[in-house]
């Protein structure tokens, strides 16, 4: 929990350095110990007594301070951070990082510190862009640096593009995520699958579905957050798999089937929001098909029921969670699916209802158990559902293990 954390805030010197007033506040408001330090730059945009205010402590400007400032000097604050937060974080300060280079007081703090850096970029889009800005990123994400990806919109300088730093509230959840019970779901191992499935007609086509990844996605950080071990079988997706999860990529229901069921046997929990096809091709084509005057006539045949299989292969100590996407008898269909694969638990979506379903940030969902109840959730954020989810499978589990 993030209540009596130290944080330290590194705010840098962009125009959305304002917002980092506010995400002071949040993070005071969820109970976190705020220590601000900021560059130079930062304050020709937001004055170091607006944080001192927010936070109700010292806020750090320079390396050279009076000695009163001792027990914040570089060291100090590196020692004393639960979790360092830069936001917003300019190319220069990413370059710095990137480089070693520590000639104030944040980038030589952060150089000293053994405490998770989180960072924020916000910048121009051509910046930000720039293969010297993405290379530093990398550099960082690599060294285990976590990087609270730039929004798209209006930026400051006129134009539209990604750089801009994400809400305050965005921000303060993400922080929040990583204190959650990190080590609640140690020693388990969870299953994810996400993303919709392609069954190929010929070399350059393919059956599929608006599965963007985004729910399966999320569970699956949900889960790595609370400290399991984590294997992602996602069809393709242009998301970012969550970092420390094992990813396997695979296009088809049978080579999903496959991946599935070569990990089942030592998983503890496993949460299926892939949306999979229910047929594929019969004659894949080998070469690209034509197109003739006549119709064209595809042969399909049905595809494996990979959570039917898990369902029957389930052993007593295993939580088997399913999803059901559904336009109408969300709960009749829903309930059928969980007593016929023999599911504990299904996550019943309406995804006839805008904003709910494939390739939205947000979902609706009702989490219906073997014992018939029933968790009805409002529209909410994926992630924050996917934590719901992975608690109720953790519960669910606890409780099989109990006997
Ligand atoms: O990826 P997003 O854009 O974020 O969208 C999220 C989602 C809408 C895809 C997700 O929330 C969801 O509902 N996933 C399940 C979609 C689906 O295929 O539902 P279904 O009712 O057809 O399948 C029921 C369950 O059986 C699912 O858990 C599915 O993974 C599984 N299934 C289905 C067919 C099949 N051949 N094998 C399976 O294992």
């Amino acid at each position: 929990m993030i209540k009596d954390k130290n944080i330290v805030l590194g705010v840098t010197g962009g125009i959305a350095a304002y917002k980092a007033v506010e995400i002071a506040s949040r993070l005071r408001k969820v109970g976190a110990k705020v220590h601000v330090v900021m560059t130079k730059a930062a304050t020709s945009f937001v004055t170091e007594l607006t944080f001192r205010e927010i936070t109700g402590n010292p806020v750090t400007t320079t390396m050279w301070g009076e000695v009163a400032n001792w027990n914040v000097e570089h060291i100090a604050l590196a020692k004393l951070a639960d979790l360092v937060l830069i936001a917003p974080a300019t190319a220069n300060v990413i370059a710095k990082a990137a480089n070693g280079i520590a000639d104030d007081m944040l980038t030589t703090m952060l150089l000293a510190t053994k405490a998770p850096v989180y960072f924020a970029p916000a910048m121009n889009t051509n910046m930000l862009e720039n293969p010297v800005t993405q290379e530093n990123i990398r550099k960082l994400e690599s060294l285990g640096w976590h990087q609270i990806e730039p929004d798209s919109g209006y930026l400051a300088c006129g134009v539209s593009g990604a750089g801009r730093l994400p809400e305050p509230s965005a921000i303060v959840e993400r922080i929040e995520d990583h204190f959650i019970d990190s080590d609640s779901m140690k020693g388990l191992k969870v299953l994810v699958t996400a993303a919709g499935t392609y069954e190929p007609i010929d070399p350059v086509r393919y059956i599929g579905n608006r599965s963007s990844g985004k729910m399966g996605y999320a569970v699956a950080e949900a889960a790595r957050n609370r400290g399991a071990e984590v294997v992602l079988v996602s069809g393709p997706s242009a998301l970012k798999p969550p970092a420390g999860v094992r990813i396997i990529k695979l296009e088809s229901a049978c080579d999903m089937r496959d991946a599935v069921l070569a990990e089942y046997p030592d998983t503890d929990i496993v949460i299926k929001a892939a949306a999979v096809a229910d047929y594929r091709v019969r004659n894949v084509a080998e070469n690209k098909i034509k197109k003739k005057d006549e119709e064209l006539v595809l042969v399909l045949d049905k595809n494996p029921d990979i959570l039917k299989e898990l369902g029957q292969l389930k052993k007593p100590n295993q939580v088997l969670v399913g999803f059901a996407a559904e336009t109408r008898n969300l709960m009749e269909y829903a309930q059928e699916k969980l007593q016929k694969k023999n599911l504990d638990m299904i996550v019943a979506n309406d995804v006839s209802k805008p904003g709910a379903g494939f390739n939205t940030d947000t979902n609706l969902v009702k989490i219906i158990t073997r014992d018939s109840d029933v968790k009805e959730l409002p529209m909410m954020d994926k992630k924050r559902i996917a934590e719901v989810i992975v608690d109720m499978a953790k519960e669910k589990l606890q409780e099989k293990c109990r006997g």
